[in-house]
C-alpha cells in the first residue's frame, strides 16, 4: 500500500525556527519528526512513501539519502552501531518526492500525490504528526477492509478548545467506530456537533483525487482536505476511528515540547535523567513561588 506525506507547509506556527528549515525536520530528541511518519507506515506494511516537498525542503530528501561521507567515517572509526543506524535510514523505505509548487493548503497537497496513487486506496500521513503507537494505521486498514470506505482518525479534544480543529458529526457503529455524517470545520463550541477532531492520518479511496481539482479555496485561501470529504459524503460512506493513544501536533511549539518529554520519559536512553532533571526543575519551581 502507498502513502503521501505532505511536508510542503511554511510552519509559521513554529517561527523562527521554520524560517530556514523544513518543520518535519525538528527534533523529537535526536529524530527529526518526518522520519517518525516514514517509520509508522513502514511498520504498518507501507513500502511506498511520497512525500510532497517544495522549496526550502531539500533536507527532508537529504535525510532520506545515502550519506556517503558520514558512513566512510563512521566505517573508519569502526563505530558499527551508528553506521547501521545511518544506513538504516536511507533504506527505511522506497521513498518518492513530489514537490507542490505552492503551499495552496492540505488538499491541493495530497492532490499532487495523484499520478502516484492511481487508482487505488492510500494512506496520508501528516508530516508533522507524530503518532507513537503504530497501531493507529493498522486499525485505519482494518475498517477500510470492512466497509470498503475511506477512514480518517479522529481524537477526543477538550470542549473548550474545539473550535480550534475539524470536527465530525456522526454516530458510534461500533466501538471506536464512527459513520460520519457531515466534517465542520473550526465550529463554535456551542454549535460543534462532537468534540471528535480530525487528527493527522486518513485512509481514502481514489475518489478523493477525482474530487480535490474541484475543490474552491476555503478556510484561509487554501484547498483543505477536509472540504473533499465533505463533498465525498455526497457520493461515499466515510469512517471514523477514535484514536486511543495519543498524537503530537510538533508543528504547534506546545505540543512539540510535550512530545519531546513524552517521549523522553518513556525513552530506555534518557527517561531516568530526564525525570530526574524535570522533578529538580519544578521543584525549583514550586520553592521560587514560596
Ligand atoms: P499544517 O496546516 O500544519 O501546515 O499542515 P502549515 O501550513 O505549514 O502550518 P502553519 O499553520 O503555517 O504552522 C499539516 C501538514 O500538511 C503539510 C504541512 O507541511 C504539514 O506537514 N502541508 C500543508 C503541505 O504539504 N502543503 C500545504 O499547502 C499545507
Amino acid at each position: 500500500m502507498k502513502a503521501i506525506i505532505p511536508a510542503a507547509g511554511l510552519g509559521t506556527r513554529f517561527l523562527p525556527a521554520t524560517k530556514a528549515q523544513p518543520k518535519e525536520m525538528l527534533p523529537v530528541l535526536n529524530k527529526p519528526v518526518i522520519q517518525y511518519v516514514v517509520e509508522e507506515a513502514v511498520a504498518a506494511g507501507v513500502d511506498d512513501v511520497l512525500i510532497i516537498t517544495g522549496r526550502g525542503k531539500r533536507a527532508i530528501e537529504d535525510h532520506f539519502d545515502r550519506s556517503v561521507e558520514l558512513e566512510d567515517l563512521l566505517e573508519r572509526a569502526g563505530d558499527t552501531e551508528k553506521l547501521r543506524q545511518v544506513r538504516g535510514i536511507s533504506e527505511l523505505a522506497e521513498v518518492f518526492y513530489v514537490r507542490q509548487k505552492r503551499p495552496r493548503g492540505l488538499g491541493h497537497a495530497v492532490l499532487c500525490g495523484a499520478a502516484h496513487t492511481g487508482d487505488q486506496p492510500f494512506f496520508v500521513l501528516l508530516g508533522d504528526v507524530i503518532m507513537p503507537n503504530a497501531s493507529c494505521l493498522k486499525r485505519l486498514r482494518e475498517v477500510h477492509e470492512r466497509y470498503g470506505a475511506s477512514v480518517i482518525a479522529v481524537t477526543p479534544v477538550e470542549e473548550q478548545y474545539v473550535s480550534r480543529y475539524g470536527v465530525i458529526a456522526g454516530h458510534e457503529v461500533e466501538p471506536g467506530v464512527w459513520k460520519v455524517t457531515d466534517l465542520v470545520e473550526k465550529p463554535a463550541i456551542n454549535t460543534a456537533p462532537s468534540n471528535l477532531a480530525i487528527f493527522g492520518r486518513y485512509l481514502l479511496t481514489p475518489k478523493v483525487m477525482e474530487i480535490l481539482p474541484h475543490v474552491e479555496p476555503g478556510r484561509g485561501g487554501e484547498i483543505q482536505l477536509t472540504d473533499a470529504l465533505r463533498e465525498l459524503l455526497k457520493s461515499e460512506e466515510l469512517y471514523a476511528i477514535s484514536l486511543e493513544c495519543e498524537g503530537y501536533d510538533t508543528g504547534n511549539v506546545l505540543s512539540w515540547i510535550e512530545a519531546n518529554i513524552a517521549l523522553g520519559l518513556e525513552s530506555p536512553e534518557f527517561g531516568a535523567d530526564l525525570r530526574e532533571r524535570l522533578e529538580a526543575l519544578l521543584g525549583r519551581g514550586t520553592r521560587g513561588e514560596e
